[in-house]
């Protein structure tokens, strides 16, 4: 995008993130100039009917669909669940790469990264994607406490403590709809709109159901993805073995989820302990004034009427 264009889109600077984050709204989403140029070169990307596609807004779940999708995916034989499986000294997220943040290592070896994760919203993805009928999964998940992990992993990532990043101006922005890749609810709607149109390629899973009900969920999502597991394999516990392998305590406890950093440019390190915070329901009781819930009730109404998904 010219530098030029972005003189003239709608701008906002985070105050609760002391000024470090400028967002531009473009094309109906916001976000920073870095990630909106990646969205860009997204573009080139040219996927294939084999391929899948993981899309999440942040902090919806990625991580854990992203670690589940792979084992489901690369299972090959039984006992490779529990002992050599990649997962157990690799991040998820190295796993599986985001298109937009890993163009150049997936374009130079397509072949190496059949899963892709995206936080692109639909209207951003590359034509090529739609064009060639590839699976698509879209994980979401309760906005309130959406809200409060985006704050702590986007406050933590710029190492500021709780009494210098506000709650409450994350929270006045994302219920305007001023965050990374949001409006949240516009990112789910865009892909629930699409779904109706092409319910063959799509699969939605909800954060909450996959944790109250694990076994019908990962069994579903294998389903789709046409990894469907076999009687012997539910017998041999094969679906149990993947959903303990990448359940929070076992994944946030492995020593490369634990220790692990990336370097995401010549300032900064990512620490992979940032993707496993509590993964608690209802952890936004914690942070939520009355007034707070009042607000996001409301828009949830507003916003998601016309939809059976609950936010
Ligand atoms: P909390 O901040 O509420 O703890 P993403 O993976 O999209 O970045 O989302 C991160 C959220 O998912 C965090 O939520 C994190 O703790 C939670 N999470 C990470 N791994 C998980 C897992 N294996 N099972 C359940 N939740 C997980």
């Amino acid at each position: 995008m010219e530098e030029e264009l972005y003189k003239t889109l709608p701008k906002h600077t985070c105050t609760w993130l002391q000024g470090i984050v400028t967002l531009y709204k473009y094309q109906g989403f916001w976000n920073s100039q870095t990630f909106h140029e990646k969205s860009m070169l997204a573009q080139s990307y040219k996927a294939q009917p084999s391929d899948i596609l993981l899309c999440t807004y942040p902090k919806t779940g990625a991580t854990w669909l992203k670690a589940l999708t792979f084992a489901i995916v690369t299972r090959k034989k039984l006992d490779e669940v529990a002992s050599a499986n990649p997962l157990l000294t690799t991040l998820p997220h190295d796993c599986v790469p985001f298109l937009e943040n890993h163009l150049e290592k997936i374009k130079a070896n397509p072949s190496n990264y059949p899963i892709l994760g995206t936080h692109l919203p639909y209207s951003f993805l590359p034509k090529s994607v739609i064009a060639s009928n590839c699976k698509i999964v879209y994980m979401y998940r309760n906005i309130k406490d959406v809200i409060v992990s985006y704050y702590h992993f986007t406050r933590e990532l710029v190492s500021l403590s709780v009494e210098d990043a506000p709650f409450e101006e994350v929270f006045d922005e994302f219920s305007e709809g001023v965050s990374s890749y949001g409006p949240y609810w516009d990112h789910i709607l865009e892909y629930w709109k699409a779904s109706q149109e092409r319910p063959d390629i799509f699969h939605f899973v909800k954060y909450e159901d996959l944790k109250r009900d694990p076994r019908s969920n990962v069994k579903r999502l294998a389903e789709f993805l046409e990894y469907s597991f076999s009687i012997e394999e539910e017998k041999a516990g094969v679906v149990d073995d993947i959903i303990e392998l990448c359940s929070f305590d076992s994944l946030r406890n492995l020593e490369v989820n634990k220790t692990g950093k990336q370097q995401v440019d010549e300032h900064f390190a990512m620490e992979h302990r940032l993707f496993f915070r509590k993964a608690e329901d209802g952890d936004w009781k914690k942070h939520f004034t009355d007034e707070m819930e009042h607000t996001i009730d409301k828009l949830v109404d507003e916003k998601m009427s016309g939809t059976p998904l609950v936010l």
